[in-house]
């Protein structure tokens, strides 16, 4: 993977910038659905028993009203379940949520909820402070997201099994806003923050980690005029602050 990748690297083609970004996608998308996949099947299982359950005594005849409608509302509720589940599997493609103009607290939320459920797994608490007078930024949704994922995920994968990740969003200097994701993991080592944003550069084991995530939120926060900066201290742990511009 990294050296086909490398291949194509220095030859800086006009889809050179494209192809890396998918590539970072695809990767965190694919692990992200295997997640997402492992809540949707747990919860698959038990609600197709109860949708073909209920439907089973819907069949029959005889039924008092009352039952009839209670089993009809726990079919109804048990089918709207079903559709969350799917809403989990539509949140891991890339097509929709365009538009210029994003919300950063409603995409952090978005986020949240979609990795609270690893987070609890590892027994790490998330704790927001989130500022919800905060204008829009110049950018789009599904750009954000993926920022906003890199980075959450980084800070997880940092813990391992325990911690607190605390997320903010305030006004920052000038027109822009802020957001600060911050991890009790490992923290970084001072000689290597200067790599950080390097393309492959990793120091997870193979099949762990690409070392794409944070080169590719950097070019992305390039492209919309944000920036990232990082605050670290080993065994404490890490913050990156991002700042965005607001929109017009
Ligand atoms: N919150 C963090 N705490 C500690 N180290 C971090 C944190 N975020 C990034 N790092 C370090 O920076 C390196 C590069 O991060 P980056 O997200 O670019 O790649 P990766 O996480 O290794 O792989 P990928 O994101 O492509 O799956 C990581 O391997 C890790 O050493
Ligand atoms: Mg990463």
């Amino acid at each position: 993977m990294v050296n086909g990748l490398a291949k194509v690297l220095p030859g800086k083609t006009a889809d050179e910038e494209e192809m890396l970004e998918l590539l970072a996608f695809n990767e965190k998308m694919a692990e992200l659905g295997k997640m997402a996949a492992g809540v949707v099947h747990e919860l698959n299982t038990p609600l197709s028993v109860i949708v073909s359950a209920t439907q089973m005594i819907l069949r029959e005849e005889g039924l008092s009203d009352f039952v009839r409608e209670m089993v009809d509302r726990i079919n109804l509720e048990a089918n709207r379940l079903a559709e969350l589940t799917k809403g989990v599997l539509t949140f891991t493609r890339r097509e929709g949520g365009g538009g210029e103009e994003t919300d950063v607290n409603q995409v952090m939320r978005e986020v949240l909820a979609f990795l609270r459920y690893e987070a609890q797994k590892r027994s790490i608490a998330i704790l927001e402070d989130l500022d919800f007078r905060l204008p829009y930024i110049a950018a789009e949704a599904n750009r954000i997201k993926q920022i906003f994922i890199n980075l959450v995920m980084n800070a997880i994968q940092a813990m391992g099994h325990s911690g607190k990740l605390f997320l903010r969003s305030s006004r920052g200097p000038e027109s822009t806003v802020m957001v600060q994701i911050t991890d009790t993991g490992m923290g970084i080592p001072a000689e290597i923050v200067e790599h950080l944003f390097t393309p492959f550069f990793t120091t997870k084991g193979p099949g762990e980690g690409t070392g794409l995530g944070l080169y590719v939120t950097k070019r992305l926060l390039d492209a919309i005029g944000g920036t990232i900066a990082v605050q670290s201290a080993v065994g404490e742990g890490t913050t990156f602050t991002l700042t965005f511009p607001v929109a017009e």
